[in-house]
């Protein structure tokens, strides 16, 4: 028997639990596939006594990562601790030990992704992060190779499991937001910290690694313009019903002869379309391609199985490819010549969702349509409900929902402070962007 590729795993939390099941339980599979057994030799965690389902099978743990990178025996090593540091400096580190490194980092990617890579350029070693973006989707290998003859026009995609598992069960079972993100906790699909997963930072990091391996562009987080679901409203759920809509947290990317359009922001999609039939933990990634045209990639985008099938996967690059998985490793994170600039957020276009809190009397949508009219907004449909209750003396409130046409966001910010100013708004006006209908421009 050929002697077996050691594999040190440096976290043995929700995702390297997956990784150590997949490894025991198809091991003879992945022993077909790449010619030699695969055993994990060493693994780290902060915690000796924490219960685990999985646990390496024989090995020691250690709460000492230094012993998993130092271990002679140690081929590549699985980087699924998360967080910044000491994640960084491990993976550093295990380069220059001559080590691979398979990681599902998708926030220290998106802000030191150069780093890592000149870094693996420089050790010549593999650094692979299927799992990065949309867990058990093998999004990055299609973008990196099997659409390689495309010039990218545009993504359109939900990378968060944990939201679009919150989103589906408001929508659909009508449940509370504190509710569901608890269970998403349970569930091994919420980040450490959820409110990453939230207010769209662990959106924005996944796009800026989709951004790099599109468009060649290197984008940090803070330049990604993003809205989470976080102060979305049951109200504004229920009317995009009403409208034929559903609410995604959609990151988006879209290629301009002037630059590029990079935002995440809760967005209208309407029923009935492939993003809007995507539900729970799954998440999908639309590509659209100069050569093939659209595209659609979907699965389960967060938890153990999914994520750990795409780390899994990538060793069995590694093993089976290496030189391709080193030189892509060297090359990725370079900007392709022409790389796009970024394109202001007040530039970018959209249809919006726009709801207003507005005294019930008369005049007030004449003067709200005005101000739209102004700024060169064209209004698409109104709804307004009749106020449920007939208050005596103090003013009645009622809902206003404007869908408007294509705009600017920055006309749109321009009116809907006009707006703020010059009426009598109970709260602040909503805006939500609206993707479009089959046939429309967006
Ligand atoms: P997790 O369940 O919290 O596991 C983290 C593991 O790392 C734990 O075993 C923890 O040890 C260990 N760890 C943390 N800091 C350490 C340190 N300084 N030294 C040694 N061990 C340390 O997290 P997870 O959900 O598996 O996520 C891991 C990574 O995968 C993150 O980068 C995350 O963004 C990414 N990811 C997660 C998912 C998902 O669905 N969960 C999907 C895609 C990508 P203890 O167990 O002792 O606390
Ligand atoms: N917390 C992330 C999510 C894990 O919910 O999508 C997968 O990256």
């Amino acid at each position: 028997m050929s002697s077996a590729i050691g594999v040190g795993i440096l976290g043995v939390g929700t995702v390297g639990q997956g990784v150590v099941r997949i490894l025991a339980d198809s091991a003879e599979l992945l022993e077909q596939r790449v010619g030699q057994p695969i055993k994990v030799v060493a693994a780290a965690v902060r915690d000796l006594d924490k219960k685990r389902d999985y646990l390496p099978d024989g090995v020691a743990l250690t709460t000492d990562p230094m012993e998993v990178l130092t271990n002679p025996l140690v081929d590549v090593v699985f980087e699924a601790m998360g967080g910044i540091e000491p994640a960084k400096s491990l993976i550093l580190k295990a380069l220059r030990l001559g080590k691979h490194v398979v990681t599902a980092n998708k926030a220290l990617l998106a802000d030191h992704g150069t780093e890592i890579f000149e870094a693996a350029r420089l050790a010549e070693r593999a650094v692979c992060f299927e799992a990065a973006v949309a867990g058990g989707i093998p999004i990055i290998q299609a973008l990196n190779v099997g659409l390689a003859a495309n010039r990218i026009l545009s993504i359109s995609a939900i990378l968060n499991g944990t939201c679009n598992f919150i989103l589906t069960a408001m929508t659909r079972d009508g449940k509370a937001y504190g509710d569901v993100l608890k269970e998403a906790q349970s569930l091994g699909y919420a980040e450490a910290d959820p409110t990453m997963d939230v207010d769209g930072t662990d959106t924005a990091h996944k796009l800026a690694v989709l951004v790099q391996i599109a468009f060649g562009q290197t984008v940090s987080t803070e330049q990604v313009s993003r809205r989470g679901i976080d102060r979305l409203e049951a109200a504004d759920i229920r009317f995009a019903g009403e409208l034929g809509y559903v609410i995604k947290l959609l990151a988006k990317a879209r290629w301009r002869p002037d630059g590029l359009e990079l935002r995440v922001s809760p967005t209208l999609v309407p029923k009935g379309s492939q993003l809007a039939e995507i539900s729970d933990s799954y998440n999908a990634v639309r590509v659209e391609g100069s050569a093939v045209g659209d595209t659609l990639f979907a699965g389960r985008g967060a938890g153990m199985m999914p994520t750990a099938s795409a780390m899994v996967s990538d060793l069995i690059g590694i093993l089976i490819e290496p030189r391709s998985r080193i030189r892509a490793a060297a090359e990725l994170w370079k900007p392709f010549a022409g790389a796009p600039r970024l394109i202001n957020i007040d530039e970018h276009r959209t249809r919006a969702y726009l709801r207003f809190q507005i005294p019930d009397r008369p005049g007030q949508l004449a003067h709200l349509a005005r101000i739209l009219g102004d700024n060169g907004i064209s209004i698409a449909s109104v709804i307004q409900h009749e106020p449920e209750t007939l208050a005596s003396s103090e003013v009645v409130y009622v809902s206003l929902i404007i869908m408007t046409h294509l705009a600017t966001k920055g006309a749109m910010r321009r009116a809907l402070e006009h707006i703020q100013k010059t009426c009598e708004l109970n709260g602040e006006p909503i805006l939500l962007e609206v993707d479009a209908r089959a046939g429309q421009p967006n």
